[in-house]
């Protein structure tokens, strides 16, 4: 069922995208439908080229016969489509579940416009409740966990602060390199101050909220996929 919603917003999205446009593909089971009908309309002669988000979607762009380019070939982009961990208020997201957030984030700021794709379990009125992902520098470690541990007691988080392991409980490597800190707020009422503690942190490469860098939602329900303005 929310596949089948994931599918929906994703094909909903697909009406914004026209030949001659150059496209960022997000990552994550969401955006893996869009770049998948991006594939198929590709084959049948849309003219776009693209650049994917993470390691993992330029394997499935490329097996799609998806044209590829580069940020340093094309600095910037028409439209960014990519799905989100949460969806809250003013389009305000919590990304990078899937690890890719600093490549997401360079990838929507280079765009025109960022469009997010979700079911409707995205949708929340205070951002948090979803851990935060937090992209860290592995030189420093211990002290940018214990400085972001502090910005989290000031934000008077709910939970810890776990380092992100992969299935087979080894350390999780995002595709620039660096480890990922999952933070458990349960509540962000602030998070545009969060968000400025946190890149004031030597060590912290990116986070994963994303404020004021989406203009539009596709979120897809039961009965049907509602159009989000920010
Ligand atoms: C990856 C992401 C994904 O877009 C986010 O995790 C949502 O994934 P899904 O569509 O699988 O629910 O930010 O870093």
């Amino acid at each position: 069922m929310t596949d089948d919603q994931k599918y929906r917003a994703a094909e909903a999205a697909m009406a914004e995208v026209t030949s001659g446009m150059r496209l960022g593909l997000g990552t994550g089971s969401t955006a893996k439908h869009f770049v998948d009908i991006v594939g198929r309309a590709v084959q049948n002669g849309l003219d776009v080229i693209c650049i994917p988000t993470s390691e993992v979607t330029a394997a499935q762009a490329r097996g799609l016969g998806i044209p590829l380019t580069d940020l340093e070939t094309t600095p910037e982009l028409d439209l960014t489509v990519d799905g989100a961990d949460e969806l809250g208020p003013g389009l305000a997201l919590i990304k990078g579940g899937g690890g890719a957030l600093l490549r997401e984030k360079i990838v929507a700021a280079a765009s025109k416009r960022m469009i997010v794709i979700a079911d409707q379990s995205k949708r929340v009125e205070v951002l948090g409740r979803y851990p935060l992902p937090i992209e860290v520098n592995h030189f420093g470690l211990g002290a940018t966990t214990a400085a972001i541990g502090a910005v989290m007691a000031d934000f008077n988080a709910e939970g810890e602060l776990r380092r992100r392991l992969k299935a087979d409980g080894t350390p999780f490597v995002t595709d620039g390199g660096h480890a990922i800190l999952d933070a458990f707020f349960g509540r962000i009422p602030q998070p545009e101050a969060l968000a400025k503690a946190l890149v004031d942190i030597p060590g912290v490469v990116e986070h994963g909220l994303f404020i004021g860098l989406c203009q539009r939602a596709y979120v897809a329900g039961p009965a049907g996929v509602d159009v989000l303005d920010g």
